[in-house]
């Protein structure tokens, strides 16, 4: 069970800051996302406080909870921005954050979103080949600008994570091999219109060991040495995000403070501003996913359904990462059953629990899915014509509609006879 300042447990009831859930379903109905924004800054300012001895820029990755008022919390905290599309890049506009705040990454970025960030003025674009330098340095030259840009090196480390992602591996598609980067600086001269400023890495995702951090950065520094001796003035060195929250009470996450005590050592001497690109880390674990047991059922060897009013088209993570998220009864009771958490979709994966020992909650109670902060709305998808849920978010007793539940009128509405 996850027990949290956030979501926590009053006279057998799951509350969400000082807000009951039951509340919020009756209210807003299910399946709704329930984000505390207490846990949103306190995440936050955890992950500041870790890192303060060392200059440094945090810029949330929006791909992990890309809602505005999410990303917007975090802007009013002085946080800026990592984006991975000219979609996120305008979600990170439209919530208010400034353009010089924000960085933009991604392996296939299109022409028309480089020149859509450098027309928005963002910090840099970071180039995971040396054909996007070349498209990027083409656009600026169309446009007439001198574009800022980071390189993103594949340090050809190897994290232990789920294979899906792992991306600082050379087997994968990501970045600029660390091998080819002094080709790449020389190279370079021949871009009129790109300033280098940043050398880049992203080593995966959901990472418990910091040695893989230390062995990436490693590479990453001297390779800011050898740029430095060739004249470049690189002012910003990106570890990327990555790091980990605890999905599973049995397997709790190295503390932040960890990661910080092997890599501010290694990066003060750099005497650069280093930027983080922490996502699930801010986000992960303070929203729940709350859903209704629709129906109870047994079958002939005696296995257990509970069939809820989610599926994995609210929460993709158990079908396509094999992940663990804890499913917790609003109400308790003292009995517990062994049963399959399924959802309603026409597919085997469609599971958030398989064999867990769960509250035995009757037809029609609610039950919350777990850290389902990160990668879960955003993966939302119309699938079996479903309507994506609405989201709440809560500061303590105050409650905000934060996203409306779809409509059918939507599901059909950029489509023509
Ligand atoms: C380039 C980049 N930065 C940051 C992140 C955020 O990772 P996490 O949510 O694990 O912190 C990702 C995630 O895929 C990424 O691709």
């Amino acid at each position: 069970m996850l027990d949290s300042n956030y979501f926590h447990y009053t006279d057998k009831r799951l509350i969400c800051e000082e807000v009951r859930l039951e509340e919020l379903a009756s209210t807003f109905g299910t399946p709704l996302y329930v984000t505390s924004a207490k846990s949103l800054i306190d995440s936050y300012r955890a992950f500041e406080h870790a890192f303060e001895a060392l200059p440094h820029f945090t810029c949330y990755s929006v791909k992990a909870n890309f809602n505005l008022n999410v990303i917007r919390t975090f802007a009013e905290l002085g946080c800026g921005c990592d984006v991975n599309s000219a979609g996120e890049l305008y979600r990170a506009l439209q919530a208010g954050v400034a353009p010089e705040k924000i960085i933009f990454a991604g392996v296939g970025k299109k022409h028309e979103e480089i020149a859509y960030s450098l027309e928005c003025g963002v910090l840099m674009l970071k180039a995971e080949s040396l054909s996007e330098l070349r498209a990027i340095d083409r656009v600026a030259g169309e446009m007439g600008k001198i574009a800022s840009v980071a390189l993103r090196i594949n340090p050809n480390v190897t994290a232990e994570t789920h294979p899906y992602i792992t991306t600082g591996d050379s087997k994968e598609k990501f970045g600029i091999d660390e091998a080819e980067l002094p080709e790449v600086f020389a190279l370079f001269a021949q871009f009129a219109n790109l300033r280098l400023i940043g050398l880049d890495m992203h080593i995966g995702s959901q990472i418990f060991d910091p040695e893989y951090y230390v062995a990436a950065t490693v590479k990453l520094l001297a390779l800011f040495k050898l740029s430095k001796t060739l004249g470049f003035a690189i002012k910003f060195l990106d570890i990327g995000g990555g790091f980990p929250v605890t999905y599973d009470p049995l397997k709790p996450a190295t503390p932040i403070e960890s990661f910080a005590g092997k890599l501010i050592p290694m990066l003060l001497p750099a005497g650069v501003t280093v930027i983080f690109e922490p996502g699930r880390y801010l986000v992960a674990n303070a929203s729940v996913l709350l859903t209704k047991v629709l129906y109870r059922k047994r079958n002939h060897v005696g296995k257990e359904f509970f069939v809820v009013d989610a599926g994995m088209t609210e929460l993709i993570r158990p079908a396509l990462y094999q992940s663990h998220h804890e499913v917790q009864a609003v109400t308790r009771h003292g009995e517990t059953v062994v049963a399959d958490i399924v959802g309603p979709i026409c597919e085997s994966s469609d599971f958030f629990a398989r064999h867990r020992e769960i509250d035995a909650v009757a037809e029609g109670e609610l039950l919350a899915v777990m850290s389902c902060g990160a990668y879960a709305a955003v993966m939302s998808s119309n699938y079996n014509g479903r309507l994506r849920p609405a989201e709440v978010m809560v500061n303590g007793c105050e409650v905000k509609l934060v996203r409306k539940r779809e409509t059918f009128e939507q599901l059909v509405q950029n489509e023509l006879f």
